[in-house]
């Protein structure tokens, strides 16, 4: 009987292990405004050692998480250099508190609430059972710490004529922003369990979806540190540190601007292109089917927050792509059908130009390697109210007008045919 009891207790031992929950006790996030190119070039210098939740951009706002003597040290340097400021979130870690509370702990998918990868990973593999003919998923790689990357096909089979349009979306490449993944599936259910209302475009376009890209880091952003950025692995860092932006591992400008070889920093570009076995499983999957079962036109990276439709190219300030033009267009489209919805009010322009550049992204990646034309990175709501915290309650219509967007490009993609 005691052994018994022993073991029902056990499951409570577990819950007492997230004592080894990182704290962000005394930390605040500070809400920057570079005044100009220059400001913004010295906040850019930050990025690499500090904790930006959001990219330095003319006229801000630019977020930065910043605790302990660091605090001191930062207020010196923004007073120094003239840089407005104020502290805009000085209850961190009792918000992260708060949102663990009301984590809840179930296995059916709902969207009120943010899910576990492996949760996220079993209802994918049910929907996938119960709609065969629309719906198939793979595991497109292995993580560091051994997960499934999980990828869903969605798409009416074709089975003569030219190849089907591929339309890829991934969310969950950083960690810590949960509402990546929360669209994805969101989108994925509408898709599949709808998919009468999308008879259209379901015959032209075959959807490939991600909704986790960086599996490893989002548990850990779970479990242990709320506000975890990179992937889990270990490049035998002096420091101890681990992990690796996957948002600077691709092979395109690899190392340029906005990149860390520090492997302590939120930016590091890891030791070689696609070191990450996330972002390989990305290129490999990309790259064996491109024109062989699909032909690639639109790549979308979910991310957030910032409320953005970023377009190439991200390496570099006021450079763009030929066909720019287009891309701006359809994106402006797909911002004003965003905003019907709810009012969300979203910028439209090329990453590295309205904001501080970032080399090694995917985005460039997919345009560069010439494997999509339709390039987009979003950073979905919000503006920094909660930032990576946003409360469940804002999935739903978070997913629903970003629907709205990413529709316009696939009705962009039936047209142009
Ligand atoms: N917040 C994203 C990141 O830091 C922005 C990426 C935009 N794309 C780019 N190529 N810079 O990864
Ligand atoms: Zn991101």
């Amino acid at each position: 009987w005691i052994i018994l009891v022993a073991f029902f207790c056990l499951p409570l031992k577990f819950v007492d292990v997230q004592a080894g929950l990182i704290s962000y006790d005394g930390h605040e996030v500070i809400r920057t405004y570079p005044a100009d190119q220059e400001q913004m070039q010295m906040l850019g210098k930050l990025r690499e050692n500090f904790d930006f939740w959001s990219e330095p951009k003319i006229g801000g706002p630019t977020d930065i998480r910043v605790g302990g003597n660091r605090k001191t040290m930062l207020r010196n340097f923004l007073k120094q250099k003239g840089i407005k400021y104020d502290v805009y979130i000085s209850d961190l870690q009792d918000r992260i508190s708060r949102e663990r509370e009301q984590l809840k702990r179930s296995n059916t998918m709902d969207w009120t609430s943010y899910h576990s990868a492996s949760d996220i990973n079993m209802w994918l593999e049910s929907l996938a059972f119960n709609y065969p003919d629309i719906a198939t998923v793979y595991d497109i790689g292995t993580s560091t710490e051994g997960r499934p990357i999980r990828l869903i096909h969605i798409g009416i089979p074709r089975t003569s004529g030219p190849l089907k349009q591929g339309y890829w979306i991934d969310g969950g490449m950083h960690a810590r922003e949960w509402v990546g993944p929360a669209v994805a599936t969101w989108v994925i259910n509408e898709l599949v369990t709808n998919s009468d209302q999308y008879q259209d475009m379901l015959t032209e376009i075959d959807f490939y979806i991600v909704p986790i890209v960086n599996v490893d880091g989002y548990e850990y952003s779970r479990t242990k540190d709320r506000l975890w950025r990179k992937t889990r692995s270990n490049h035998k860092s002096r420091a101890g540190c681990l992990g690796v932006d996957p948002n600077r591992n691709f092979d395109y400008f690899w190392g340029g601007e906005g990149t860390s070889s520090d492997k302590c920093s939120e930016i590091y570009k890891g030791p070689t292109p696609f070191s990450e076995p996330e972002t390989a499983a990305m290129r490999d999957y990309i790259t064996k089917i491109s024109g062989k079962t699909v032909n690639w036109v639109t790549y979308i990276a979910l991310h957030s927050y910032a409320q953005m439709i970023l377009t190439p190219w991200g390496y570099e300030t006021n450079l763009y792509p030929e066909d720019y033009a287009e891309l701006k267009q359809v994106a402006d489209e797909a911002a004003s059908a965003l905003t019907a919805c709810y009012g969300t009010h979203y910028d439209v322009g090329a990453a590295g130009t309205i904001l501080y550049p970032a080399a090694g992204a995917s985005d460039d990646w997919s345009k560069g390697s010439g494997y999509f034309r339709l390039v987009y990175t979003f950073e979905v709501r919000d503006t920094g109210r909660y930032g990576f915290l946003l409360p469940a309650d804002q999935i739903i219509p978070t997913a629903i007008e970003t629907w709205a967007a990413l529709k316009v490009f696939g009705r962009h993609m039936t047209e142009k045919k």
